[in-house]
């Protein structure tokens, strides 16, 4: 039997590869306007640091994690995410050194045993962007406003930017009691997920998606009940200052993330359109992390987007943009001689930096004008044996269907002032 790819991974074949160029090119401007560098760490990880970094208690540590014992015996794990690794890199790094805050995004593959779906899968990818070694909401809100701006260059819309406040440990205690207190009662209708939840990580409940779950939370204390006056005040200025960069949004008092670092300002960007897996983006600040993972204390602010879905969107809303022609010409070349002319001059082209094809296979004239026509091709370069007795070139536009016989010795120059002309 032939062997198949794992479960939840996808083949990114050309025709979708062109889609996710466009998509990482985008990604890549926005984030060179806006002062952010790329960084690239491993693979995977110390199973540790996810456990430290991301939470014993999250779904992520708990269940998914792809996690192995090398040669070694050392426990390592495919990352499930990168804020933890960014965070290593920058304590063992020693980018605390360079001039605050620092700024990076990465655009790569993450790996989570979840149950495949439709845009759910066990290897995805996402976009990412943290800084570390700043506090003040004007981060925050640049953060924010970086994915605003790439969803509006990608022409998207319907999107909706859910911003909360998860407080600091402190607010976050009085929170998890008070939280505590009013479900103690109604624990037993609890979900199953929820119930083991109360304990561990009650706050997640809130963001249960069982709607029996939601009933029951219905009138639960928020984050907003129990904020400090510092954490208030910070989510106020982050408030105002997505005002000022017109940043729509909404304040969202039971968005809590799945992962356990985040301190403040948490948000996620949501579009109904792509179906249950309706989260594009995430993110927010985790003041704790780095000093969790063994740094000094330093605050960090971050989101990833996820790819797939991102892609998802775009198709849904029809703005991916047209496939641009592969090539701009194509020999076609018949009989040996003519194929050895035909090979010599597409090599001087591709010299020049002119996207130039030829049939590899031998195949008739009719076979190698359909190919060129596959291929997008602008123009057939057409050399058979009466063309070299002649020594002429037939060069045949694809698009109105005209034909023009040049002299071989000039043909060269010819194309390549079509090409520069763009025609
Ligand atoms: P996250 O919410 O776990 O956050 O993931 C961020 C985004 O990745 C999600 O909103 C979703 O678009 C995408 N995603 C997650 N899991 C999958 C999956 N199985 N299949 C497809 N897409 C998926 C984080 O990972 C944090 N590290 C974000 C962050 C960075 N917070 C601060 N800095």
């Amino acid at each position: 039997m032939a062997i198949q790819r794992p479960k939840g991974t996808q083949d990114l074949l050309p025709g979708t590869v062109e889609q996710w160029q466009y998509l990482e090119d985008t990604i890549r401007n926005v984030c060179r306007e806006f002062g952010y560098e790329e960084i690239r760490t491993p693979m995977f990880e110390a199973t540790e640091l996810f456990q430290r970094g991301v939470g014993q208690t999250t779904d992520i540590v708990k269940k998914e994690m792809y996690t192995f014992l090398d040669k070694g015996d050392r426990s390592m794990t495919l990352r499930p995410e990168m804020t933890a690794s960014v965070c290593r890199a920058y304590v063992e790094d020693k980018l605390y050194g360079q001039p605050q805050p620092v700024k990076l995004y990465y655009v790569g593959p993450m790996f989570r045993y979840e149950r495949p779906q439709s845009g759910r899968y066990r290897q995805f990818h996402q976009f990412g962007v943290e800084v570390l070694g700043a506090d003040q909401p004007l981060v925050d809100a640049e953060v924010i406003s970086l994915v605003w701006n790439l969803y509006k260059r990608l022409g998207l819309v319907g999107l909706e930017v859910h911003v909360n406040s998860v407080g600091c440990p402190t607010c976050r205690a009085e929170h998890r009691k008070r939280l505590q207190e009013f479900l103690d009662e109604r624990q037993s209708e609890l979900c199953s997920d929820c119930q083991e939840r109360f304990e561990r990580n009650p706050l997640r409940i809130l963001d249960c998606k069982n709607p029996s779950c939601q009933t029951l939370t219905a009138g639960a204390p928020t984050t907003k009940d129990t904020l400090c006056e510092e954490c208030s005040t910070h989510f106020e200025g982050v408030l105002a200052l997505l005002g000022a960069a017109g940043v729509v949004y909404r304040v969202n008092p039971r968005l809590v993330r799945g992962l356990d670092y985040y301190t403040k300002t948490a948000f996620e960007v949501m579009v109904e359109e792509i179906g249950a897996q309706s989260a594009i983006c995430g993110g927010g600040r985790y003041d704790g992390l780095v000093e969790e993972i063994g740094g000094s204390p330093t605050p960090g602010i971050g989101f990833a987007m996820g790819i797939e879905r991102v892609l998802a969107a775009l198709q849904v809303q029809n703005k991916l943009p047209e496939q641009k022609p592969k090539l701009f010409a194509m020999f076609i070349a018949l009989g040996e001689k003519a194929q050895n002319k035909a090979f010599s001059l597409l090599c001087e082209l591709r010299d020049q930096g002119i996207p130039v094809g030829m049939d590899l296979l031998g195949r008739s004239l009719k076979a190698q004008l359909k190919a060129a026509d596959r291929q997008n091709a602008r123009f057939a370069l057409i050399l058979g044996e009466a063309e070299l007795e002649k020594n002429v070139l037939l060069i045949r536009d694809l698009t109105i269907g005209e034909q023009t016989e040049v002299s071989l010795d000039k043909s060269l120059q010819e194309i390549n002032k079509k090409y520069q002309r763009g025609v």
